[in-house]
């Protein structure tokens, strides 16, 4: 069974957010800036570090944590090591997105932004991924996939390592 509750059973070292919150505060960088290459060492953004983020940038926790909930580019929960993203955008759902998400979600045996428990996997789906000619879309990582069919997820999920 997935788990949404890894980071409150892990030891999170935040030294390396308070170090990028730092540099980028002496600065004078965005707080957007900092959550990005935060995220980019860790992952995600767990509320260990979002604390971490607030307290160097002095700001209010509920700052940090507000952008990090309103961009979609953050995530708050651990990423699977193949992170796969749905377009349900509406050129995308009328050409059956739906039905790619629901069988990523059989096969893969997780919901929609559930992360596996072995950190393997993580589904997701967005609102457009900016190539509705192509959709149904489907990325894994930074790997687009256009004009997806039911036979061509077994091709994709077969081709992960
Ligand atoms: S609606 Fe799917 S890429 Fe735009």
């Amino acid at each position: 069974m997935p788990s949404e509750e890894l980071t409150s059973v892990e030891e999170i070292d935040v030294s390396a957010a308070r170090r990028i919150a730092a540099g980028h505060r002496a600065q004078g960088n965005s707080l957007v800036t900092v959550l990005q290459d935060v995220q980019t060492e860790y992952g995600y953004l767990s509320p260990e570090v979002l604390e971490v983020v607030a307290q160097e940038m002095d700001v209010p926790f509920s700052q940090a944590y507000g952008l990090a909930t309103f961009y979609s580019s953050f995530s708050l929960q651990p990423r699977g090591k193949h992170h796969v993203c749905v377009c349900m955008g509406t050129a995308c759902h009328v050409r059956g997105a739906a039905n790619i998400l629901e069988k990523l979600e059989r096969d893969l045996g997780i919901k929609t932004g559930q992360t596996s428990d072995d950190l393997q996997h993580s589904l997701e789906s967005v609102n457009c991924l900016g190539a509705c000619a192509l959709g149904p879309v489907v990325v894994v990582n930074d790997t687009y996939h256009g004009k997806v069919t039911s036979r061509d997820v077994d091709k994709i999920l077969g081709d992960l390592d």
